[in-house]
């Protein structure tokens, strides 16, 4: 029996592979590989893909939640909260400019920031005599955190949002796109994501045209008004032209492959959704299905996992251990200080089960049958 990955690239390489080995071709042909028409001419159509003014493409989705968070200049006794639920490139960004990462706990529901638990966290950063500047907000597994309750905080406490977007890009929010939910957002196009290329990738969406100019000089040396003109202390974090163009021809069909991951999404859930908790729908929220995710709380979750795995059946657990109990950041500060519960009983039971545009009704009638199988 052919075995079933978690995401199946190759299945989106049979349909997209002529079209990106020409783009390809074209970019090696031109032989110019940094910046240049390619990199600009993608950045229009991201931009113009969610409305945001400006889109700066970099090297990958860390890079570019790091710029975000040097563009707001963030430093020593400054405080950025975020989900505890979450890559570890989250709380990365914030502590690498020496500010303080302060984790929440998320909804069980949708896996979000959980704004009662921002509340704490404030309240937290208060009484340490920390100075609370923003939120990062992850959209995790691709569905947008809840950013009206976060925008009403975040104007009571004098506080900027980055949405942490490198699961959610194409997502929408009660009538706006990814991309016009916070004063900036932030992306990934690492291969397994919606909006994947052929290597590491990321970018910056904002409307702000002075964090743009300061985020496209972070990118190239912290240049001014040329590359030998440095106003600023930046790095070198660029979007290769070749993965710009692989990425030219894969936003040209994002949309319908958004589409077919809903559909596969729903199914999931009507299959599945009497045995276990299946992911939070809602009627003005979209995702997009970076990951589907099931939380097994009345069933063995490992012993799931392992059985999907001896059927060849690929599953994944985003995230084993929330960032509080990381080594690395178990010394930061937590909205509770008696722990995040619902975080934590999440990366006891969660469960990614295959998702990619390209699943067939058959091979996802194997999967259900078998997880309702070990599940039962
Ligand atoms: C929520 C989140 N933030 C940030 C990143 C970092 O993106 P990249 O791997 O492109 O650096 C990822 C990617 O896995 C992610 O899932």
């Amino acid at each position: 029996m052919t075995s079933i990955p978690l995401v199946d690239l190759r299945a989106q390489r049979r349909r997209l592979g002529d079209r990106i080995d020409a783009a390809l071709s074209r970019v090696c042909d031109e032989a110019n590989f940094i910046m240049g028409t390619e990199v600009a001419e993608f950045e229009w159509s991201l931009a113009d893909f969610c409305g945001a003014r400006h889109a700066i493409t970099c090297g990958n989705g860390t890079d570019a939640l790091i710029f975000a968070m040097m563009a707001k200049e963030i430093g020593p006794g400054d405080v950025v909260f975020c989900p505890t639920f979450t890559f570890a490139a989250t709380a990365e960004a914030i502590a690498l400019q020496r500010a303080t990462p302060i984790f929440v706990d998320v909804l069980e529901d949708t896996f979000n920031i959980d704004p009662e638990s921002l509340l704490a966290a404030i309240d937290t950063a208060r009484s340490s005599r920390l100075q609370p500047k923003g939120v990062i907000a992850v959209d995790l597994f691709g569905y947008p955190a809840d950013y009206d309750s976060l925008q009403e905080i975040a104007r009571e406490h004098g506080l900027w949002i980055v949405s942490g977007a490198a699961q959610s890009f194409g997502a929408r929010y009660r009538g706006r796109s990814v991309g016009q939910l916070a004063e900036l957002t932030t992306t990934s196009f690492f291969p397994s994501k919606p909006l994947g290329c052929y290597g590491d990738g990321g970018a910056i969406l904002t409307d702000d045209d002075e964090l743009a100019r300061c985020i496209d000089s972070l990118r190239m040396h912290g240049k001014g008004t040329d590359k030998y003109d440095n106003v600023r202390i930046g790095v070198n974090s660029r979007l290769d032209a070749i993965q710009a163009a692989v990425l030219r021809e894969k936003l040209a069909i994002f949309p319908e492959e958004l589409t077919a991951r809903a559909r596969i999404a729903r199914r999931y859930s009507d299959e599945l959704g009497d045995l276990m908790r299946t992911p939070h729908i809602s009627n003005d929220v979209s995702s997009t299905w970076a990951a589907y995710t099931v939380v097994l709380d009345s069933c063995d979750r490992d012993k799931v996992a392992a059985g999907l795995k001896q059927a060849g059946i690929g599953t994944a657990i985003y995230y084993p251990v929330p960032l509080h109990r990381q080594t690395v950041y178990r010394d930061f500060p937590c909205a509770d200080r008696n722990g995040l519960p619902q975080s934590e009983r999440l990366a006891k039971s969660v469960l990614s089960l295959p998702m990619h545009p390209y699943l067939d009704d058959a091979t996802q009638d194997r999967i259900i049958t078998k997880v309702r199988e070990l599940a039962d």
